[in-house]
């Protein structure tokens, strides 16, 4: 007879436990702790059986091992070559989350579609064929060689794979596996964790990258247990506002390049636009000068970008003064404010300041705040910053303007884009050749300096 045995795991974790316990003894949470049934009986190996011809395990001096740099795949969508690290890996596995509707099926739909000249397999436990289709149509391009399998157990994704052999795997999702080996229900935490082990021994015996779309959770963090994000190779986070358009996606793992990435796309009614100019979307336009706006150069991952700095100082209706913040951290406002009271004698501590980051974007470049100072005292005093007018430093405790890293590449990006005039701060001059830059660039040492400069 069949021996099953079961275990209890911590469904944050995805610690396990031979007994129920309250508190989970490796992440602290309470009550974490769930029933599972595991079979040990042995069934056959699908994985090791598909790959058996490639998988001659025996150690190799590293001196034989190919290295395998060269030999991304170019996924055709510049955005995800860039968090990937310069594009796809073969016999990597990603994992892509993010909250339902913000775009990973679309993401992933169009990535597939785009790639031709691969043979391509989208597993889609979630959406029928026909929804699939639907949305082929909406985007408006199509693959000869792409599969769509409407399926659920990886036994039979594994020997539809071996009938097809594609080139490159998406599982839509992660969540909806299941594998024969365990008998818990799909979603729970063993089941994942198993049919990521399945999915990971394939991408690495067969060398084929293998896409695994993943739920999170209400507070933000990837549906399943931790393990998941340790088993696969890279982790891209899909994020955005609902309420705007753009979507951020940022890798928070990768072992093949750098986690500082960011990829921007636009949601739109025929699917997502790859953003090539991020500054283009952050900027608002408009005609003529208002109080309040203020534009910062700052560097998300390698990239350097125009951000738009909004404020707004009014008068506190009620006694206690009201601080908010979209996009920039409310503490450092807050200091920033401190700063401005304490140092420079604004009197600010009696008004509603109110911030804003256009585009829905979240920065935590502290070279902004410099950009941030300035659109506050240009909405208090009520006089307009040129438009025509940058900045990109960050600011201290003593109200001293502090210089900022690869503060060439900030002014470059603000030159390419038609900006006159850049303030940076004084200790940033060294080593730094002004005169070969068209945009003037103005070295200031103290928070009086830039407010002489702009409004007098
Ligand atoms: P989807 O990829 O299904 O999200 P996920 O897989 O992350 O749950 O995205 C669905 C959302 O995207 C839905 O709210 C509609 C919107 N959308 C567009 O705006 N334009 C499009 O062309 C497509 C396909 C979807
Ligand atoms: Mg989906």
């Amino acid at each position: 007879m069949a021996k099953s045995k079961t275990v209890f795991f911590c469904q944050n974790c995805g610690a396990q436990s031979p007994k129920w316990v309250g508190k989970c003894s490796s992440c602290g949470e309470w009550n974490t702790f769930v029933e599972e049934v595991v079979h040990k009986e042995n069934k056959e190996d699908v994985v090791a059986k598909l790959s058996s011809a490639k998988n001659k395990n025996k150690p190799q001096l590293i001196s034989e091992i190919k290295a395998g740099n060269e030999r991304r795949i170019n996924s055709q969508n510049n955005e995800l070559n860039r968090v990937l690290g310069g594009g796809i890996v073969p016999g990597s596995l990603v994992l892509i989350g993010g909250e339902p509707g913000i775009g990973k099926s679309t993401l992933m739909l169009q990535i597939a579609l785009k790639l031709k000249g691969l043979r391509i397999l989208y597993v889609t436990g979630e959406e029928s064929n026909q929804q699939i289709k639907m949305r082929v149509e909406r985007v408006g391009s199509t693959n000869e060689d792409c599969y769509i399998l409407n399926e659920t157990s990886t036994r039979n994704i594994f020997l539809q794979i071996e009938k097809i052999q594609p080139q490159i795997l998406v599982i839509d999702s992660i969540q909806t596996l299941h594998t024969d080996i365990i008998d818990s229900s799909a979603g729970s935490i063993s089941q994942i964790r198993e049919c990521a082990s399945e999915m990971q021994r394939f991408s690495k015996m067969t060398d084929v990258p293998v896409f695994l779309i993943g739920h999170i959770t209400k507070d933000g963090g990837l549906a399943g247990p931790k393990i998941l994000e340790h088993m696969v190779d890279t982790v891209l986070q899909f994020e955005g506002d609902r309420n705007h358009g753009y979507r951020i996606l940022r890798t928070t793992k990768n072992r093949f390049g750098s986690t500082s990435e960011l990829g921007i796309y636009e949601m739109r009614s025929d699917g997502l636009r790859e953003v090539a100019n991020p500054s283009e979307i952050l900027i608002s336009q408009r005609d003529e000068n208002v109080s309040g706006v203020a534009i910062a150069s700052t560097i998300e991952g390698l990239r350097p970008m125009l951000i738009e700095i909004q404020a707004l100082v009014s008068s506190a209706a009620y006694g206690t003064p009201q601080r908010s913040s979209t996009g920039f951290d409310l503490r450092r406002l807050n200091m920033l404010l401190a700063v401005l009271e304490k140092r420079s004698g604004f009197r600010l501590g009696v008004k509603d300041v109110f911030l804003n980051i256009a585009g829905g974007i979240k920065v935590d470049d502290p070279a902004i705040d410099l950009a941030v100072i300035s659109a506050i005292l240009s909405s208090s005093e009520d006089i307009t910053i040129d438009q025509k007018v940058c900045f990109s430093a960050e600011v201290g405790l003593s109200g001293e303007i502090r210089p900022i890293n690869r503060v060439e590449q900030r002014i470059a990006e603000a030159e390419k884009l038609g900006f006159e005039q850049i303030f940076i701060s004084k200790f940033n001059t060294k080593g730094l050749d002004t005169k070969r830059v068209s945009i003037t660039v103005t070295p200031v040492a103290k928070i009086e300096d830039v407010f002489r400069l702009l409004f007098s």
